[in-house]
């Protein structure tokens, strides 16, 4: 599962489209934790797809990963900031990749 405190035991090494990339990454095989509010485990999304179809404000977005052992599509907090913390991805993912502060 995405470790809680990632926020804390990784280092910020790129952003993308708006959100942080928290590392380690070397592509293509190690993509590291996208988004921080709502973070998703790049290295553990298998492209279930659950988050994209649950999500009541449409915060995720495919984003391509070719070569990435897991899957070649991750789902990307495109839409972080609009998340309502409802919590629905984090419960619906089946390999827990996903993790939202609530606060
Ligand atoms: Fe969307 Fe709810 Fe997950 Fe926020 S907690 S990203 S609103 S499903
Ligand atoms: Fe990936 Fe989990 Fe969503 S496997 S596509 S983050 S439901
Ligand atoms: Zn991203």
């Amino acid at each position: 599962a995405i470790d809680p405190q990632f926020h804390e035991n990784r280092e910020q090494v790129d952003e993308h489209e708006g959100h942080v990339v928290w590392g380690p990454v070397d592509e293509p095989e190690e993509l590291g934790i996208h988004g921080t509010h709502v973070a998703v485990d790049f290295d553990l999304c298998i492209a279930d797809g659950a988050c994209l179809e649950d999500c009541p404000v449409d915060v995720f977005e495919w984003v391509d990963t070719p070569g990435h052992p897991e899957s070649e599509e991750k789902a990307d907090p495109a839409k972080e900031a609009q998340c309502i913390d409802c919590m629905l991805c984090v419960d619906v993912c089946p390999v827990d990749a996903i993790d939202v502060d609530a606060g």
